[in-house]
């Protein structure tokens, strides 16, 4: 294993009925909250009434920031913290899914930032004096956003799409009920299941020695996940489905399952260039990528991905190649997705070969990437080729 500490602040609340939790945390933090929420799926299914309700029982003084667009905007982040400042706002509340929590988080220290955010922060990686505290109540289950310090923002004049974080933006708090994932369509259910197994894919193909539970660890994420996705997409109203599949998008990224690993992540890196270019979503994004980078770079350690195709898969290895056996379980993969109903090829999105050299390019921003293989141009033209 790698050194390592483990820090995570953020209270998970967790279960039905639990919005009635924020009359309790709110006013730790201040009574003047800034409700941040995205294209209106709170509304329609009534959170949005029910949030209101519990902040006028403590008397907050409640201004809105609505429309956070999925890939969420660097203007949009630019309106919340001008609000921020003109409201003197002292708590944020991100509603929704990963885009309006990471639009919060960029909200929450661009509010406080002297300078330039987008260049300073995303991109020179200064790292941030200071942040509003933030609270959320997710509504959909994928990124794990809600428990960890990270969030990515597109520039949509620039075309880029970066990840940045800091310890400054671990929500203080986080309220999950599976009731208010019961709305999620199926293509976005699908999109989110597709992200969590990601994440653990992620952690899985590092490159630390000794680490044995983590890897077992990672194995139960993804077996939970894929026992239940099947019967998710023709029950989403089934709260045991849905409480499954939340607690799991949660655990994939919230640090718990991969300390002391230092994970690839290139992935993720290809699938955020393709949506700052085509603003697809991003689950979709990586359910066409994941199996090609992997066939990509399976022969790095083939064993690992030969253990995964054993022990996630059940592929008999039984006198086969450990090639045969690796190729089987990304097979696997790749069929478990299509039959999910995730998109295998970039022309599901009418993604074509005509800007392959700027996605290269996008991709390629800070040199070479990834970690179990770190990827050149040549690497990342060959997999967004496959995957045409
Ligand atoms: O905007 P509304 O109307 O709320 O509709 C959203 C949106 O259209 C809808 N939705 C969310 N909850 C719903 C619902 N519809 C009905 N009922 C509900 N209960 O779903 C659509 C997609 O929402 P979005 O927030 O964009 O999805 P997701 O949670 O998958 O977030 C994706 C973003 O997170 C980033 C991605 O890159 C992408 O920008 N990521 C953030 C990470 C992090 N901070 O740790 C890690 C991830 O790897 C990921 O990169
Ligand atoms: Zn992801």
């Amino acid at each position: 294993m790698e050194t390592f500490q483990y820090y995570n602040p953020t209270r998970l609340i967790f279960g039905k009925d639990t919005v009635t939790a924020l009359k309790d945390e709110v006013p730790k933090y201040g009574k003047r909250v800034l409700l941040v929420y995205g294209g209106g799926s709170i509304k329609r299914n009534g959170l949005y009434d029910r949030v209101i309700e519990q902040l006028n029982t403590i008397d907050a003084e409640v201004f809105e920031l609505p429309g956070v667009e999925p890939n969420p905007r660097l203007t949009m982040v630019e309106k919340g913290a001008a609000l921020c400042r003109e409201h003197k706002i002292e708590f944020l509340l991100a509603v929704g899914g990963g885009s309006t929590i990471d639009c919060t988080k960029a909200i929450a220290v661009a509010a406080l930032h002297e300078g330039d955010f987008w260049q300073d922060v995303i991109i020179k990686h200064e790292a941030p004096k200071a942040a509003l505290p933030l609270g959320t109540i997710l509504t959909l289950a994928a990124t794990g956003s809600e428990m960890n310090s990270g969030s990515v923002i597109t520039n949509w004049e620039t075309q880029e799409k970066y990840g940045w974080g800091t310890p400054l933006v671990y929500p203080k708090f986080s309220i999950l009920d599976p009731e208010n994932t019961f709305s999620v369509p199926k293509d976005q259910t699908i999109n989110g299941m597709v992200d969590m197994m990601a994440h653990v894919f992620e952690h899985y193909f590092h490159i630390s020695p000794n680490a044995p539970l983590q890897e077992r660890l990672c194995e139960s994420v993804l077996q939970t996940v894929i026992e239940t996705a099947p019967k998710l997409v023709n029950d989403l109203h089934n709260f045991q489905l849905r409480e499954t599949i939340l607690f799991s998008g949660t655990m994939a990224l919230n640090g718990m399952i991969n300390m002391g690993i230092r994970g690839d992540w290139a992935t993720h890196n290809l699938e955020h260039a393709v949506s700052a270019v085509y603003d697809i979503p991003h689950g979709g994004g990586l359910a066409i990528l994941f199996p090609n980078w992997m066939k990509h770079v399976m022969d790095e350690k083939l064993d690992r991905v030969k253990q995964l195709a054993i022990r996630v898969w059940n592929v008999d290895p039984t006198g086969k190649s450990d090639r045969e056996v690796a190729l089987e379980g990304i097979e696997r993969l790749r069929q478990f997705w299509t039959e999910l109903g995730a998109p295998a090829r970039l022309a599901n999105y009418e993604i074509d070969d005509s800007q392959l050299d700027l996605l290269v390019e996008k991709a390629m921003a800070f040199g070479p990437f990834g970690r179990f293989k770190v990827l050149n141009h040549d690497d990342v033209a060959a997999i967004y080729r496959a995957s045409l």
